[in-house]
């Protein structure tokens, strides 16, 4: 019997297999007020039918200061519960299981989306679309609770778990990091200065939705900057997890680390952070979920087999083929189609991902 399809759990969550579909952005939300409708329904709903264990909801802007990008869905108000629980039902008609991802962009919100952006620190640099402020001590409080109220509002609309964005450069990574938290209060300095952020936003998000409900993290275990985090500094945080009260963990890169590499088309090229996984593996007994170019099912068992990590996320394979899960399950392909080169994105209003990749 194949490791894959067997359950699991996270917190109090099971999951009936090892297959997760990682955080991916739908742009299919309005673009005015962030509000989902039938066309994020029905991709969430053929993910379903395509055999994914869990999925992870795009990233949800848990205050409009923090949306990233033209099209990202909200979670900023009591207003998004119902049209976002509606599809948060089809999903569970489904048979199937899912989470919100709910984030701050911070520095690193698109002019489109945000005029005028905060950071931990002023910061400037060339790939950031537009120069961010410092953040003030009350805006810091303020988002706290906004962090809270969001998974409050994700429990309400019925998601079966909250995950906490802390990856990919975004503000919880931005306050992590040495290289975008220059700050000398009590927000900045050492470990535990830059952890604060992080620490208050998951002890306010578990305040709001008891200590049963699954609240798992995705984060940024490197930077891959000069001054930036280090893969040994990520791997100091990820042992205070358990204690900071959260039920599992994404590895991920974070500021400007290649989390969305290319070009994977073999084995060797696959499971890119599994040195990360490897590093905290021992230093955690919370559940751990691999992502980043996970690709075959023979790499997928080994990974699992080899007890590296316990679950196996992956964004750009299901854009391209929902129903690999259920492929691969039934023994009919053994690798994604997906060649990997990023071609999901739109800049189209109203068209959402879709895989534009020329057939292999
Ligand atoms: C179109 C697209 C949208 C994404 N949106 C998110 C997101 O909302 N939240 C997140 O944490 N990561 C997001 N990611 C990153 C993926 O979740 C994942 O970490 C990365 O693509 C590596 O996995 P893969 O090789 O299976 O694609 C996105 C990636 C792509 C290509």
């Amino acid at each position: 019997m194949s490791l894959l399809f067997t359950p699991a759990k996270i917190g109090s969550l099971e999951i009936p297999n090892r297959i997760i579909r990682s955080a991916t952005a739908e742009l299919m939300a309005d673009d005015l007020d962030g509000k989902p409708g039938e066309q994020l329904k029905s991709l969430w709903v053929n993910l379903v039918k395509g055999g994914t264990g869990l999925i992870i909801s795009g990233h949800l802007y848990i205050h409009p200061s923090g949306k990233c990008h033209p099209e990202m869905t909200g979670i900023y108000s009591d207003d998004l519960i119902q049209p976002l629980k509606e599809c948060v039902d089809a999903v569970h008609n489904a048979g199937g299981k899912i989470a919100a991802q709910i984030n701050h962009g911070g520095m690193q919100c698109d002019k489109k989306a945000v005029d005028g952006t905060i950071a931990p620190s002023t910061i400037d640099d060339d790939f950031l679309e537009q120069p961010a402020r410092e953040i003030t001590i009350d805006e810091i409080e303020m988002l706290i609770d906004a962090y809270a109220q969001a998974a409050r509002r994700v429990k309400e609309a019925g998601f079966d778990a909250v995950q906490i964005h802390a990856a990919h450069g975004y503000l919880i990574n931005q306050f992590i990091s040495p290289y975008t938290n220059q700050r000398t209060d009590k927000w900045g300095g050492d470990l535990q200065g830059r952890t604060r952020f992080l620490r208050e936003v998951t002890r306010s998000v578990r305040e709001q939705v008891g200590p049963d409900y699954p609240v798992f993290m995705k984060f940024g275990m490197e930077d891959g900057k000069d001054g930036g985090l280090t893969a040994e500094t990520g791997a100091k945080m990820i042992s205070m997890m358990a204690e900071m009260g959260l039920d599992g963990i994404e590895i991920s890169g974070g500021v400007e680390a290649n989390s969305v590499q290319k070009g994977i088309r073999n084995a060797s090229k696959e499971a890119y952070f599994r040195p990360l996984v490897q590093l905290v593996r021992r230093k955690t007994g919370l559940p751990l979920i691999i992502v980043g170019g996970m690709r075959s099912k023979a790499v997928m068992e080994e990974v699992l087999t080899s007890g590296d990590a316990d679950f196996i996320a992956m964004c750009r394979p299901l854009i391209k083929e929902p129903n690999l899960p259920n492929l691969m399950k039934a023994g009919t392909q053994e690798t994604s189609a997906c060649i990997s080169s990023s071609n999901c994105w739109s800049e189209i209003l109203g068209e959402g991902i879709s895989c534009k990749c020329p057939p292999l």
